[in-house]
């Protein structure tokens, strides 16, 4: 059980990567896994599946509902031990051709949103000594995409404040380690958007010639995030079947 007793917080839980990471933080024995998301219908379905998972309506944009959740998650536990940034959103166009409102509309999730929720939550595990903090880039954010440059830019933002939080939360004794996860292209609605023609490229770009599911991600994040990962932070785990190497 490698979650064993763990307070968890997962943005983006209802679906694709985030509900496999709730999932498996979940039958990983966690003592509570609050999957926050906007999709009340899937964190029912959530809630319903497993005993020890709570569905709460938060938008990683909202900083005043960002500090009431985690005010109510002190009071209730004392503590968050995991933290997993994983909502995201796509609005891909050429730069030519992307909106001021579709830049906008990616950094305050992808960018802004992180922020907020480490800002937050980052402090509470400086106190109480420990925790773990894993954030979803992509390899997006490292190597660059036709049509992303709005994604990009976030994902390699996360990259730049994961270090940055692994040596500012590491303060004063603390044991609280940042690491980020960067997956190549996996199924999961977001690329339901994304033309066959370009996933079958990917795919046969991939040393592993497939695509990454859920769980691939969902393991590294869970490895990440456990004790198993206790001597591991500032780093970037590319879970992309060998895409760029
Ligand atoms: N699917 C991929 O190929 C891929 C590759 C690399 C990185 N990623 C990253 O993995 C993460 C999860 O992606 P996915 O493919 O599961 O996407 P998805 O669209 O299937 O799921 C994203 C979830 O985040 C939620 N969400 C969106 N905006 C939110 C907000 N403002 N506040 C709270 N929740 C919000 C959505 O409701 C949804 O449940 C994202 O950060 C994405 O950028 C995905």
């Amino acid at each position: 059980m490698r979650m064993n007793g763990k307070v968890c917080v997962v943005t983006g839980g209802a679906r694709g990567i985030g509900k496999e990471i709730v999932t498996k933080f979940a039958n990983e024995g966690a003592l509570v896994v609050f999957a926050c998301d906007m999709n009340k219908e899937a964190l029912d379905e959530l809630e319903k599946e497993f005993k020890n998972v709570k569905g709460y309506i938060l938008n990683v944009t909202d900083r005043e509902g960002i500090k009431v959740f985690v005010e109510k998650v002190r009071a209730e536990y004392g503590r968050i031990d995991a933290l997993v940034n994983n909502a995201g959103i796509t609005r891909d166009a050429l730069i030519q051709k992307m909106s001021e409102e579709d830049w906008d509309a990616v950094i305050n999730v992808n960018l802004k949103g992180v922020f907020n929720m480490t800002q937050a939550i980052g402090p509470l595990m400086m106190e109480t000594g420990s925790g773990s903090i894993v954030s979803i880039s992509s390899v997006v954010g490292l190597d660059g995409n036709v049509g992303q440059t709005n994604y990009a830019a976030t994902k390699g933002g996360v990259v730049a404040m994961t270090k940055t939080w692994s040596k500012e939360f590491a303060r004063k004794g603390a044991k609280v380690r940042a690491n980020a996860v960067a997956p190549g292209f996996v199924r999961t609605p977001m690329t339901d958007k994304v033309p066959e023609k370009i996933l079958e490229d990917m795919k046969n770009k991939a040393l592993l010639k497939r695509l990454g599911e859920a769980e691939d991600i969902a393991n590294a994040v869970l490895f990440l995030s456990s004790e198993e990962a206790s001597f591991v932070t500032g780093q970037v785990l590319r879970v992309d079947g060998g895409l760029v190497i």
